[in-house]
């Protein structure tokens, strides 16, 4: 028996590997933020990194090495850092201490279902600072950025009024939620970009058999890429909800969609800057 065991998770680590690329997506930021940067901020932001047994150790140092080959300013990382398991979060230490860039993140459902707390110290050990329903000023090239981090609202952990209380206005202001929708109730806040992750693309996604019969999955609004406006005659803001890195159940991630993914964004850049910076590549 013990056999058939490691060999089902040797295959299942095998399975990972054939499906590692991971695809790199540039972006600008909201529009407003050209209002308060003189030169643009490059933020990386990588999500449901799910360290554990289902995706390999390789692709989530691929992933960091990548990150890092942009040069970006500013990491962020929009939760769900675990599978099922507290045996793993050495490595999770491991692959966030690899960052050495000031580094931002807040929780998801994976996080609080494990342990929220000892995830938040394996990041902490990393050097993470964790956003739970909080908001951070910080300068980065003689720039301020301001972020802001819900905690996850798919456990019932978020707390918008807490999280945007006492936040400064004509900032450059950056959300980050675990989950996508809570950007409605972040853009009447006046936070014009928001960051999250959760839903893999729409991929194999579900914790578990009785999410799909719940239809959970499929009750979602924002599923992959960029949804609401960049644009400044929006009347509210833009939500970006990538694919991610990890897998929470099986390691197949499938189709062009399904693909493991690292979004870029110049913040305070026009579409312009970066068309040139591609070029320039
Ligand atoms: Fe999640």
């Amino acid at each position: 028996m013990a056999i058939h065991l490691n060999e089902h998770r040797k295959n299942f680590n095998e399975a990972g590997r054939w499906f590692s690329k991971i695809r790199l997506r540039h972006f600008t930021g909201h529009d407003s933020y050209q209002e308060y940067l003189n030169s643009p901020i490059r933020l990386a932001h990588l999500t449901d990194q799910h360290v554990g047994r289902v995706t390999p150790m390789k692709v989530q140092m691929e992933a960091i090495d990548l990150v890092l080959a942009q040069n970006p300013d500013i990491v962020v990382l929009t939760g769900d850092f675990v599978c099922h398991s507290e045996l793993y979060l050495s490595d999770l230490s491991e692959v966030v201490s690899r960052i050495n860039k000031p580094k931002f993140a807040v929780l998801g459902n994976h996080d609080h279902w494990t342990n929220a707390q000892a995830v938040r110290k394996a990041l902490i050990k990393g050097g993470v600072e964790v956003l739970e329903n909080a908001h951070t000023l910080i300068t980065i090239n003689n720039q301020s950025l301001q972020l802001v981090g819900l905690d996850d609202a798919y456990t019932k952990h978020a707390d918008i009024n807490k999280a945007t209380r006492g936040m400064k206005k004509n900032y450059a202001t950056l959300g980050l939620s675990h989950i996508a929708e809570q950007a409605d109730l972040l853009w009447l806040k006046h936070v014009p970009l928001v960051l999250s992750g959760h839903t893999h693309a729409g991929q194999i996604t579900v914790a578990g058999l009785h999410e799909l019969i719940l239809k959970k999955v499929i009750g979602h609004k924002y599923i992959h890429g960029f949804y609401g406006s960049q644009n400044l005659s929006h009347p509210h803001g833009a939500v970006y909800v990538s694919a991610g890195i990890g897998a929470a159940v099986m390691p197949l991630r499938m189709g062009e969609k399904g693909k493991r993914e690292i979004a870029i964004f110049e913040l305070g850049a026009t579409k312009e800057y970066l068309e040139n910076i591609k070029l320039e590549k």
